[in-house]
């Protein structure tokens, strides 16, 4: 059964680890997070991008196949299927759909009608009890087609969003999708700092999480950051794998490949990117 992220994220911002969220793209990829997180006991959200989702034929076959999959694959850890980064018209959808938690952006919009239209999204989703993140200052580089300039949080307005109820909040802190360039200077605790105490027990959400170094997470996390997005880590590992695995010619029979085999390397992969995350979070036996 999927759940609301809100228990899971209370629990890791009081016990100061994070939870992953790895976004998914098909059934390889569910399967591979799903059973890292059953084998690591630990929480895990799915994210699924607004391309991901339309690539997936739908919202809704996005959360059929998810929850057939953890009644056949007999998950029992909590499981949050999330929308990233969603527009204001895609959250309802996925709303309609059954995810269990809905990201809206409005982190483009004016602050005065990003405030409304999460304060809309507050209520429908307090309704159906599921959870919600909202963002402010725009998280830098390309998600999806979605561009942001790597602008950092103000505080203020960080704290306007979290009174109306949302469930975690995503603050730009000079975090990026995809990869870091070499002369990128760090995230800016100072800023999380003030965020974190204008918005006290508030889950904070790290986007961006591929590539950051491992002590820098560490100190988001101590810091009040309890879940950490990753995407491009895992594109990366099965990628590689993948590659690796036509280039070495291991299943030239003469009927071309064997998509079931093709594929084996690549969720090896991210299950193992998966594992890595989860330990360096500090997620593991906290389901
Ligand atoms: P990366 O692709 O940099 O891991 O970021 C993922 C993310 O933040 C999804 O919202």
């Amino acid at each position: 059964m999927l759940v609301s992220a809100k228990d899971m994220l209370n629990k890791a911002k009081a016990g100061h680890y994070a939870v992953g969220q790895f976004n998914i793209n098909n059934l390889e990829w569910t399967k591979a997070v799903l059973l890292t997180a059953q084998e690591l006991n630990s929480p895990v959200i799915l994210g699924v991008s607004e391309g991901a989702g339309k690539y997936m034929c739908g919202y809704k076959t996005v959360a059929s196949m998810v929850t057939a999959m953890i009644d056949e694959l007999k998950i029992t850890v909590p499981v949050a299927l999330h929308l990233d980064h969603g527009s204001y018209e895609g959250s309802f959808k996925c709303i309609e759909a059954g995810f269990s938690s809905i990201m809206f952006d409005g982190s483009h919009y004016p602050i005065e009608e990003n405030i409304e239209k999460t304060r809309e999204l507050v209520k429908i989703c307090g309704e159906k009890g599921l959870s919600l993140e909202a963002e402010v200052g725009s998280i830098g580089g390309e998600e999806d087609g979605v561009v942001g300039a790597g602008e950092v949080a103000d505080p203020n307005e960080c704290k306007s969003i979290a009174d109306l109820g949302v469930t975690m909040l995503a603050a730009g802190i000079g975090n990026i999708h995809g990869k870091y360039p070499a002369n990128w200077p760090g995230l800016r605790f100072d800023a999380l700092d003030s965020i974190q105490a204008l918005t006290g027990d508030m889950p904070l959400v790290l986007h961006g999480g591929t590539g950051i170094p491992e002590d820098m997470i560490k100190k988001a996390i101590s810091l009040g950051v309890a879940k950490i997005n990753v995407n491009t880590e895992c594109q990366l590992s099965f990628a590689a794998a993948t590659r690796k695995y036509i280039e070495e010619g291991k299943d030239l029979s003469g009927k071309g490949f064997d998509p079931r085999k093709l594929l084996a390397p690549g969720f090896e992969a991210i299950k193992a990117t998966v594992k890595e995350k989860m330990e360096l979070f500090g997620s593991v036996g906290k389901a």
